[in-house]
Formats: structure tokens, sequence, C-alpha cells
């Protein structure tokens, strides 16, 4: 049990809880906040959407997947909250109400949890903004279309967030949630059998789904010097809790197409909350930045006590299940160059938004002269981690940059990997499919259109 304080639709609560209470279960259990709705369970809804405000600003997130010590200090609205003290409607319920967005209402407070998130940050773009709200029977028209028409409404002034009124409550932070990386790496150092928690997009499935006891965690949220974001001459270092969204903040500018990649990464609820050093600490195959990264030459940097060590990414994942992390040594963040023209990021999913990559390749060959200089060329979903073609980079290095070495290097694809069968794929469909981004790479590169958004209907 630890005493958890935050403000709630505005008043402050102190919670005595177990650390993997999730805000879901206590608002509608502990509160009666049964506004908020249990759809999946795993984040993939929307239906259990709140906004919560940070010192950074106010976002969506799920409340099934977040634990009550990831709240302590900040503020948390609920859809109870967003109607006004009165009773008066929010503009977005009100335009929901308007261009008739709503049927059974079950999916409706998660969505107006996330239109109000969007309305607060002054979003336009309703399709990113609600891509993580499944809906079942209004379809997303009417909502789109009432997200859209409370764009100009002003912020009432209840949805104003007073973390000041915390000061003095919130006083000494919970046992298991360290102020500064110098403190955890004590703490894990001791406890190397501990858990850490970064954005509980994986552990808080753990728990909800697995029903896995942790009895002993580390929240890592409030070490605030592992949230950075350093943007040297030539370099960029994430701190490993930031999240996607910022991280994709700073991509957009320096590697769009990676960019571009991570606004399809989970939902704007799971990009809030998920952080670049708990996509790569995990070791999942199928992982989105991993490949991304290690196409990137990235530097992997990790801390035990207080020996701090670099690598190449790619020499992290050692096999399944398996990383090149000792016990108590922890990622601290990742530094990635700052440019890199020639990067190319495919994600291929079943659904185009808020899915698991079956097949994910990132590319980076630089040409000189009209031959292949140098290439970079890494998958995920293609071996038991996310791994190099360094068969088909060698078939490619040194080759005249032509339609026929790419056609001469994709034999070389069976050499780097031997993909599984599973649900998303099958191991043809991943080979095929992985040669196939390599033509595609090729093709965007030498000017042609490749982009099939662009003859959706
Ligand atoms: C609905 C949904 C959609 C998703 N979509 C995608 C997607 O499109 N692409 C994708 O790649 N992933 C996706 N994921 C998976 C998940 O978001 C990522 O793996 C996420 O990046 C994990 O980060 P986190 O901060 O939430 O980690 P957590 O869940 O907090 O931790 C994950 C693991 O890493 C460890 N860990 C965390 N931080 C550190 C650290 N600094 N040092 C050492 N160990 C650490 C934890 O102990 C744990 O073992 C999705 C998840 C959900 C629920
Ligand atoms: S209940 Fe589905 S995302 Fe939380
Ligand atoms: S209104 Fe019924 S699921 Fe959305």
């Amino acid at each position: 049990m630890t005493e958890i304080t935050f403000l709630l639709n505005g008043e402050t609560v102190q919670v005595s809880a177990p650390p993997t209470t999730t805000l879901l279960d206590w608002l509608r259990d502990g509160r009666g906040l049964t506004g908020t709705k249990e759809g999946c369970n795993e984040g993939d809804c929307g239906a259990c959407t709140v906004i919560v405000t940070d010192d950074l600003g106010a976002k969506a997130l799920n409340a099934c997947i977040l634990f009550l010590p990831q709240l302590h200090g900040k503020a948390v609205r609920t859809v109870e909250g967003i109607s006004g003290p009165a009773g008066q409607m929010h503009p977005v319920q009100q335009a929901m109400v308007d261009h008739h967005g709503s049927q059974c209402g079950f999916c409706t407070p998660g969505f107006i949890a996330s239109m109000a998130a969007g309305h607060l940050q002054g979003r336009t773009d309703h399709d990113v903004v609600l891509a993580g709200n499944l809906c079942r029977c209004t379809g997303y028209a009417p909502i789109i279309r009432a997200a859209k028409a409370a764009e100009e409404a002003d912020v009432p002034e209840w949805m104003e967030e007073y973390l000041s009124k915390l000061d003095g409550t919130v006083g000494s932070h919970p046992p298991y949630a360290p102020e500064s990386a110098d403190d955890l790496a004590a703490w894990y150092a001791a406890n190397p059998d501990g858990t850490l928690i970064a954005g509980a997009t994986d552990v808080g499935l753990w728990v909800t789904k697995q029903l896995r006891e942790l009895p002993k965690v580390a929240f890592l949220n409030r070490c605030a010097d592992l949230r950075g974001i350093e943007i040297g001459a030539d370099t960029i270092t994430f701190g490993a809790m930031a999240t996607m969204t910022e991280v994709e903040g700073v991509l957009d500018h320096n590697h769009p197409s990676y960019a571009a990649m991570v606004r399809r990464y989970g939902s704007e609820q799971v990009r809030g909350a998920a952080t670049i050093g708990g996509n790569i600490a995990n070791g999942s195959p199928i992982g989105d930045n991993p490949p991304a990264l290690i196409a990137l030459g990235a530097t992997l940097h990790l801390r035990k006590g207080d020996l701090r060590r670099d690598l190449p990414l790619e020499a992290f994942f050692i096999d399944y299940g398996k990383q090149d992390r000792a016990p108590g040594e922890f990622v601290t963040g990742v530094t990635i160059p700052k440019s890199a023209p020639g990067l190319r990021c495919y994600k291929l999913s079943k659904r185009f938004d808020q899915d698991i990559s079956a097949v994910c390749g990132a590319f980076d060959i630089s040409v000189q002269d009209g031959k292949v200089q140098a290439a970079r060329i890494a998958f995920g979903g293609m071996a038991g981690i996310p791994k190099r073609a360094s068969a088909v980079e060698v078939a490619l290095i040194g080759q005249p940059w032509t339609e026929a070495t790419v056609e001469a290097a994709l034999p070389a694809f069976a050499a780097d990997f031997q993909p599984l069968s599973d649900m998303r794929a099958s191991a043809a469909y991943r080979l095929t499919t992985a040669q196939n981004m390599l033509r595609r790479y090729f093709a965007e590169m030498t000017g042609q259109a490749t982009d099939l958004m662009q003859v959706s209907a």
C-alpha cells in the first residue's frame, strides 16, 4: 500500500492502494465513477479514455493500463468532469448531440474524453486523435463531424487544471517511484528481481490479462532526467522515458519517414504512455522502433549502479527473449544521428491504425556516383529479434544502384531470415513482403510514386 495524490476532476484525492491498481478499476470500483467504461481492458478500444495533465500538458490516456502511481502529482479528468459543475455540456458533448454522434453510447464517454483532450490541444487532425477509439454502432463520420464542429469553441474554464493546488499535499514521493536515475540505479542494484514500469503499455497487460502479481515494482515516470531529449549538432539522444508522442514530435523535423511510421504506432492514447526505452527493453521482435533505430546505427545507453556502458542497438538483441542486459541494469537512453536523408521505414500490418506490425522494414542506403556506398537495412517480424539484413546489404554494397541490382539482391533475404508463420502472416508472405519493401525503397528513392494512401477512396 502506498499514498498517491492527484487531482481528480479538479479535487485533490489521496489514495492508498496496491501499486498495480489500475486507474480504471479504482475509478469504477473504488470511486463509483462508472462513466469511464471497460471495453477490452488492454489498451485497444479507448472506452476507458481519460485526460491526464502534468507539467508537459494534457493528453488522452487509456485508464485500463495506467497504474495509480503513474498519476502521482498529476491531474485526471474523467467524463464526469468534462461537463461543467452545474451540468453544462462541454462543446464536444453538445456537438456530439447536434451531429448524432452516439447510438448505444457505450463508446461515447471514451470518444468525449479523446475529443476534449484534442480540443484542449487545439488539434484539427481528428482522424489521428480518434484512431484509438472504437465505435461499433454510430460509424465515424458523425463523430468526426462533431469534432470539427467544436474546433472553434472556447475551452470551458472548468477544464483548466491547477496542478499548483497539489503543492504541499504531494509531499514525499511513493517509495517505489524514484525521482532520478541515480535513485533508480541504487534501487535496481539492490532489487535486481524487481520490475521496472515505464509507460505500462506492456506491463499493464501482464496485470489485466495475465493476472500476474508484481510484488516488487519501480515506477520510472518521476525520473525527470530519463525523460529529456537532447538535440546536439549531429545527434539526437532520447531519454528512455521519452514517450512515443514526444519522440514523434522530434522525428517530424529530422526523420519524417520514421515519424510517419510512429504515427501508426498504437493510438494517440498508447503513444502518450509508451516510452522508447520500454519499446527497446522489452526485446519484442515486432517492436516498431528497433528496426528504424538499427538502420540509423543507434547507440543504446545502459546503466547498472554507477557503471554506464554504450553499445550498438543491434548488439542488444541476442536471441528471442534474451537481451544484453545484466540484472539490475536499465536503459537510460538511445542516440541516433540527426540526419539520414536516405532513411525510409515501412510498417506492414493488417489494419492501418493501431495494429502491431507483421513486418516492419527500415532502410538507409547511400549512393555515390551511381553505386551503393553503404547500406543499413533492418527488420522486425522476420526473426526472433529485430535484425539486420546483412546478406542483403553485402549483395548491394559496391553495386550500381539499379533495378537489376535490387532484383539480384532479393534471394539474399532467405539467407538473412527464416521467418515464422503466425496469426499475423505466413513465413512465405513475410519473406515476399520484405523483398517487396526493398523494391519499394528503390522505387521511392528513384522518384516513383509508392504511397498507396494517394489512391485510397
Ligand atoms: C493497444 C496497444 C498497441 C500497441 N501498438 C504498438 C505498436 O504499434 N508498435 C509497437 O512497437 N508496440 C506497440 N505496443 C506495445 C507497447 O506500446 C510497446 O512495447 C511500448 O513501447 C512499451 O513501452 P512502455 O513504456 O509502455 O513499457 P512498459 O510496459 O512500462 O515496460 C515494458 C518492458 O520494458 C521494461 N522497461 C521499461 N523501461 C525500461 C528501462 N528504462 N530499462 C530497462 N527496462 C525497462 C519493463 O520492465 C518491461 O519489461 C502496443 C501496446 C498496446 C497496449
Ligand atoms: S478498456 Fe479498451 S482501451 Fe481501455
Ligand atoms: S455508440 Fe454504440 S459503440 Fe459507439
